[in-house]
């Protein structure tokens, strides 16, 4: 299979983004992907919540919203995926067009508003699937006409305990108006206390206790992130995702950089980058992190590793590059491990953090979330 989007790409790169997703999908639950083949190396094994990841590489939250192929992207080479966002109810998301590549930039916008089937769908494929010992996130969401966010979240945790190796509570998406509320100081306190609250039961009635994480803003000034750190480390939620799409714009040459949505990708690198650092060292180094947004190499993998992760996600790179990316991953990883003088990729993660975190990235000017089209 090695080199078939190669092939495919100029094909591909003509399609309308969401039709060329909607054929990834189906290629890779129709086999037509790279098998992995070879059993990762040691020195890419990493533990973490009592879960052994093959290699740190993971498929990030929104490339399969409904849990549809979650079994062949790990075929495929990832060390994990993680699928979702999902909404207690089904939802269409936002009109279309809503997916922009910045070819250029190598980026894309995105305004789907998290378009997913909702969360009787997602169980129903989950409940089905038959060999369970793959690592699997499920990324939880609220419904945008939603009455109360907190309940959403609660039905998310209790819904899928039984079937996620770890939950991400996703408060940071750009695209529901006013979901990054919750990312503040009380909100994000009385939130992660239902939520721990639901876990709590969901142990009770005899479900393993689940690793939560929080998927962050990479808008988030300093003070937020202080607070959001804080909060995190004195409920005791297990780990964080830094980041999510951001809002910002800058330098960016694509025609379409001024459509309205979350921008990933390679802009967004430096500044996640940069947050991550911040918050790996505003907790302690204590808290595992996973590293996320604009991964396109094993350069930048390793990166967010010297930052502070100890897992990283991508997601964008997959646009431009297909899914041979991962392997590629993997083996540059390997190279600079070696080049620094490492036996294990866990020894790396956060090296490099004070010199990520003291590079300054924020002055950025932030296009204001937009109520209309989020
Ligand atoms: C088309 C698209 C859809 C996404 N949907 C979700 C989502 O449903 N939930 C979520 O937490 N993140 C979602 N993300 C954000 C990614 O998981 C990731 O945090 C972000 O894109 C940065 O990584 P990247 O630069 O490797 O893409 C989406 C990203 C893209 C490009």
């Amino acid at each position: 299979m090695s080199g078939l989007y190669s092939l495919a790409r100029p094909f591909v790169m003509r399609l309308d983004p969401e039709k060329a997703h909607r054929l990834a999908i189906a290629a890779y639950a129709n086999g037509l992907y790279p098998h992995s083949r070879v059993p990762d190396p040691a020195a890419l094994k990493t533990t973490l919540w009592g879960l052994d990841f093959p290699n740190p590489v993971g498929m990030a939250a929104g490339f399969d919203k409904n849990g549809e192929v979650p079994d062949q992207i790990i075929n495929s080479g990832f060390g994990f995926a993680e699928i979702g966002s999902v909404t207690p109810l089904p939802q269409p998301g936002n009109p279309q067009p809503r997916v922009f590549r910045l070819q250029k930039d190598r980026g894309v916008i995105n305004r789907l508003g998290f378009n997913n089937e909702g969360h009787d769908a997602l169980a129903t494929r989950l409940k089905a699937r038959v060999d369970k010992g793959r690592i699997v996130g499920i990324n939880i969401g609220a419904n945008k006409d939603s009455k109360d966010r907190h309940q959403d979240y609660v039905l998310g945790i209790k819904r899928f305990a039984p079937y996620a190796s770890y939950l991400t509570v996703n408060i940071s998406s750009p695209n529901t108006p006013g979901l990054r509320d919750l990312q503040a100081r009380e909100e994000l306190d009385k939130l992660l206390g239902v939520i721990l609250e639901a876990r709590q039961q969901t142990i009770d009635s005899g479900i393993p206790s689940r690793p939560i994480l929080l998927k962050i803003a990479p808008d988030t000034g300093s003070d937020g992130l202080k607070d959001i750190a804080e909060i995190v480390l004195k409920r005791g939620i297990d780990g964080a995702i830094v980041s999510n799409a951001t809002l910002s714009r800058k330098n960016l040459t694509s025609v379409k950089a001024s459509e309205t949505g979350g921008l990933s990708g390679r802009p967004l690198f430096d500044l996640s980058t940069h947050i991550l650092a911040k918050f790996y060292t505003l907790t302690g180094g204590n808290l595992p992190l996973i590293g996320v947004g604009g991964v396109e190499d094993g350069r930048t993998a390793f990166e967010k590793i010297r930052a502070g992760a100890s897992l990283v996600q991508f997601y964008t790179a997959m646009v431009f590059e297909g899914p041979e990316l991962v392997a590629e991953i993997k083996r540059d990883l390997l190279d600079h491990l070696a080049k620094d003088g490492h036996d294990l990729i866990s020894k790396v993660t956060g090296t490099g953090a004070p010199e990520w975190a003291s590079k300054d990235f924020s002055e950025r000017p932030v296009i204001a979330e937009r109520e209309d089209t989020a």
